[in-house]
């Protein structure tokens, strides 16, 4: 499990992922200049790449990254990389930086982006899916960017690792005036009386592929949803709670902030949502 991958895409090049660098005037590494993606490997096949692509693609027009990169382009480097490294379940990483020159906080011109892609293994999380798990919920001190997939991941990191420490599986943020908005590297979802809310699309939360799936299952399935803010004390009465990511899927929680949620079991409509994620899976990548 985890062993280290054999290839890495790093300046235009495949190279041994044991000697593959980034230099050391890159923007991404100094002033956390780029944008990045994670996208999911089901026995060799990528699982939603052109959404992953296109966000990637959104963002960094955003911030104004000058890049060669497209659709396609991307997919022929994945591909062979997954090739090269046989990577049959795991994550594809990849980040587009704006590129390499001497340290300057204003943009530097006419430099060459960087992209940098490896694959990696990724955990099995069955007994998490089976029984659920707990959150915290933290103050969101992150910035009024956070549709952009920026490297920048530092409030990320601390309010995940704080969550780790007290034995739960993901930090919630609560933004002041919104409520419950996202995880450190999730989305949020909530259940009562049958009705589906999550927080509504914003340069507050990632616009997550995985939520935007969920919301297509739930209406397929037809599950009444709702894009809707709501407060922790709102989210602690749920009757079930669930988070999405690429890496997480449909994962459902038990526990909120030391509150047990419904009776402390993953709930049915959060099992329909992770058996209609399971079946999408499925049809497009042939199945874990
Ligand atoms: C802050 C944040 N929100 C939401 C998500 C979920 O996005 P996706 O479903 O596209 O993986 C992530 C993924 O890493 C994230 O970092």
């Amino acid at each position: 499990m985890n062993a280290m991958p054999q290839w890495a895409f790093v300046n235009n090049e495949f190279r041994p992922f044991s000697e593959a660098a980034l230099p050391i005037e890159d923007r991404g590494t100094q002033f956390g200049d780029g944008v990045y993606e994670v996208a999911r490997v089901y026995r060799g096949t990528m699982f939603g790449l052109e959404d992953h692509v296109q966000r990637m693609l959104q963002g960094a027009a955003v911030i104004e990254i000058e890049h060669k990169w497209t659709v396609d382009s991307l997919r022929t480097i994945f591909k062979e990389l997954i090739a090269r490294n046989d990577q049959q379940d795991g994550i594809v990483y990849w980040q587009l930086t704006r590129g390499t020159a001497p340290r300057n906080h204003v943009f530097p011109h006419g430099v060459e982006a960087n992209l940098m892609a490896y694959t990696r293994d990724y955990p099995n999380l069955s007994a998490s899916w089976e029984n659920g798990i707990k959150v915290i919920v933290t103050k969101d001190i992150r910035w009024l960017m956070c549709h952009v997939k920026s490297v920048n991941l530092l409030p990320n990191v601390l309010a995940k690792d704080a969550a780790a420490r007290q034995g739960a599986g993901e930090a919630l943020f609560e933004r002041e005036g919104f409520g419950v908005i996202e995880g450190g590297s999730s989305n949020v979802f909530m259940i009562k009386d049958g009705v589906l809310k999550t927080p509504p699309l914003s340069h507050h939360i990632l616009p997550g592929i995985t939520r935007s799936y969920v919301l297509q299952l739930a209406a397929a399935a037809g599950i009444p949803a709702e894009e809707a803010y709501f407060g922790r004390q709102e989210l602690v009465a749920a009757d079930e709670v669930f988070i999405t990511s690429t890496g997480i899927e449909v994962m459902p929680v038990v526990e909120v902030a030391e509150a047990v949620i419904g009776n402390g079991a993953p709930g049915p409509l959060t099992r329909t949502l992770q058996q209609a994620y399971e079946g999408k899976i499925s049809e497009t990548t042939g199945g874990r």
